[in-house]
């Protein structure tokens, strides 16, 4: 579904020009849903702009469905590391904003971003702004912009980075539910090892930059999974146990670099 093949990218920059990815190779499959770990700054986020094509690569092949990517494509839903809520617009205008882009008239966008916020909690916000939510409810306005127009792929970048522990449970728990009954494809980024572990079929890891792929790892834990299910399971335990010990030798090596 989702294929990068011998993919390099280079930054330009002041001090010379910068290599983010190095022959990198990877492949999700069909309804596979991936977790892709590595150091800050070892391409996580521009493996996922090129699979959006945001980024272009100087050498190698990105392919979605078995097609090269060009540009942005409406099957891919994004949720970028940087994504925010438009502040001048209502929350439901928020979350039927991807829609708008592609042309869904007003009266079916408005029906169903109502019906996607109650879904995600979020009913009764309709016409708040994004200023009167918590930073849980944000993030839940964004994943539902993004469902409003039903990707065959999702990426999501750190999506729950800044949130508290509870909240970012219960987050994975819906990731997890909507995963199960949509069957979409996911790549999702993550600095967390544990929440990698708790919601992928595969973890992935990148090395210190340049990126490239230095381990995959299938994740055989029973499915459904809810996360209090499997987090204190000897499985789970075994599993980060091994995943850690690849991954801190590439945050030693992310540590010297600038
Ligand atoms: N638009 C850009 N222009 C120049 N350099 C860039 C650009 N985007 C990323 N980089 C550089 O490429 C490298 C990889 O960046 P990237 O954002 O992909 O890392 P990351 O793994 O997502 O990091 P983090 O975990 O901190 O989000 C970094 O060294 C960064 O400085
Ligand atoms: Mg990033």
């Amino acid at each position: 579904m989702l294929e990068l093949n011998n993919v390099t990218v280079t930054y330009p920059g002041g001090a010379g020009s910068l290599t983010a990815l190095d022959h990198m190779d990877l492949q999700v499959d069909r309804g596979e849903l991936v977790a892709l770990v590595g150091p800050s700054g070892c391409g996580k986020t521009t493996v996922l702009n090129v699979l959006a094509g945001q980024v272009k690569p100087a050498a190698g092949t990105v392919r979605l469905a078995g097609e090269p990517v060009k540009g942005v494509l409406p099957s891919v839903g994004y949720i970028s590391q940087a994504d925010t809520l438009l502040p001048w617009r209502s929350v439901l205008d928020n979350v039927a904003l991807a829609m708008e882009l592609r042309g869904v008239d007003k009266k079916t966008r408005r029906e169903r971003a109502r019906a996607l916020m109650a879904q995600m909690g979020l009913a009764g916000f309709e016409e708040s702004w994004p200023r009167e939510l918590s930073g849980g409810m944000k993030k839940r306005a964004a994943i539902a912009r993004v469902l409003a127009v039903d990707p065959a792929i999702l990426m999501m970048d750190e999506p729950f980075a800044p949130l508290d522990a509870l909240t970012r449970q219960r987050l994975q728990d819906d990731i997890l539910s909507l995963w199960e009954t949509t069957g979409c494809t996911i790549l999702y980024v993550t600095h967390d090892l544990t929440e990698a572990i708790t919601l992928a079929d595969r973890v992935v890891l990148l090395s210190a930059r340049p990126g490239r792929v230095v381990g995959t790892y299938a994740i055989d834990l029973p499915r459904p999974r809810r996360v209090m299910d499997v987090k204190f399971s000897p499985r789970f335990v075994e599993l980060e146990k091994t995943i850690w010990s690849a991954l801190s030798r590439e945050l030693a090596a992310a540590e010297g670099q600038p």
